[in-house]
């Protein structure tokens, strides 16, 4: 089960040496704006992912006129050590340096749920896919290596149709082929089990989150086009021996899982003629759907929940609290001041944020 019990933010942007030692349960960050909130968040989920869900930019991150940045944890038993500087990055698990970041996921799994990030619900089909595959890599870990590996073989491809070559282009053709029925394998084996999960008793609580969930579906699009199997080799390969001269006029691969997306709909209705109010709604049922499935996996993702009452009413926010309660998960979430919930305190630790500086109630 993943719980902080200590966090340590050293020079992350307006936090500047700042100690905390969480709760199991709900811990709520209150501050105005521009305090340290989102901040807050975005540390622990670069913890937990060793990248920012705002920005590319290392320099962003790190404290003005500081070098580097360090974050430090308790997760359950492990101590992490992530430190971050132009020349170097170091991620340490009980002080042992990992090579990459898959494994701080697996001890640091982070469900987030920002505006910052974007909904999933006529989201980008890049932020789909990242949701989605959060969700595949944790019940199935050599996904990843998977990925990695189709995203090396699309850059060789890529740059031997900029190149004009067709010297090897074959055999990585078969290879990306190979590669990429097993990410599609993988996605729509979690999407079938996601569905499974969604039918289940716990998720009929969300139904006070918004009364016709059960009309909430989605497809999941391959990235390739409707004519190849999308599970077939062959099918692949020769899809792409046959579109060969159309690919170095285009001078990229543009089909596949890099490709792949996910369409919902409610009640038949596609997801961009649904009110923005309905975007979020059901942008949550859909997280917390993949929260409540890795808790079936016993896997206990941390939730972070940044500036929720500009995006929530009352409500809906208590409906969200019950859910996660009764998953037993850690959550993060961030409000402002004005609208301070009315929380069961016995489950819940407060803590404000003034400039940077962080103080438990
Ligand atoms: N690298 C940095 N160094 C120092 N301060 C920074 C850095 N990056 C951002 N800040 C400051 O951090 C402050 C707090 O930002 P944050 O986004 O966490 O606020 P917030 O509490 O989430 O506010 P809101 O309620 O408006 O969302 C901002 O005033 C910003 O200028
Ligand atoms: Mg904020």
């Amino acid at each position: 089960m993943a719980v902080i019990h200590k966090l340590a933010i050293t020079q992350f942007r307006n936090l500047n040496h700042q100690y905390i030692e969480p709760g199991k349960h709900l811990n709520l960050f209150i501050a105005d704006n521009a305090h340290g909130k989102t901040n807050l968040i975005e540390a622990i989920y670069y913890l937990g992912h060793n990248r920012s869900f705002k920005t590319k930019s290392l320099r962003e991150l790190i404290e003005l006129g500081q070098q580097k940045f360090q974050l430090d944890a308790q997760v359950d038993d492990y101590r992490i050590k992530l430190e971050k500087s132009k020349q170097k990055t170091i991620i340490n698990i009980d002080q042992i340096r990992l090579k990459n970041s898959g494994e701080l996921s697996k001890v640091l799994p982070i469900q987030i749920i920002t505006p910052d990030k974007g909904f999933i619900v006529n989201g980008t089909p890049k932020n789909k896919r990242s949701y989605l595959d959060w969700g595949v890599f944790h019940v199935k870990h050599r996904f990843l290596s998977d990925v990695k590996k189709y995203n090396k073989t699309l850059k060789n491809i890529n740059i031997l149709l900029l190149q004009q070559k067709d010297q090897q282009l074959d055999d990585w053709f078969l290879e990306i082929a190979r590669l990429s029925t097993l990410i599609t394998q993988a996605r729509q084996d979690y999407l079938t089990q996601l569905k499974q999960t969604n039918s289940t008793e716990l998720i009929k609580d969300l139904s006070l989150l918004f009364s016709s969930v059960e009309s909430f579906n989605y497809e999941f699009k391959s990235g390739w086009p409707k004519e190849v199997d999308a599970l077939n080799v062959d099918s692949i390969y020769q899809y792409l021996l046959k579109s060969k001269q159309f690919l170095f006029k285009s001078k990229c691969l543009n089909y596949g899982p890099h490709k792949a997306n996910l369409k919902f709909y409610l009640k038949q209705q596609e997801e961009y003629l649904l009110s923005r109010g309905e975007q979020k709604t059901l942008s949550m049922v859909f997280w917390l759907t993949q929260v409540s499935m890795m808790v079936k996996h016993n896997i206990y993702p941390i939730v972070l929940i940044d500036d929720i009452s500009s995006e929530l009413d009352a409500s809906k926010i208590q409906t969200i609290l019950f859910f996660l309660k009764r998953l037993k998960v850690q959550i993060f979430m961030t409000d402002i001041t004005s609208n301070l919930l009315s929380i069961d305190s016995k489950n819940c630790r407060i803590f404000e944020i003034n400039e940077g500086v962080i103080s438990q109630q």
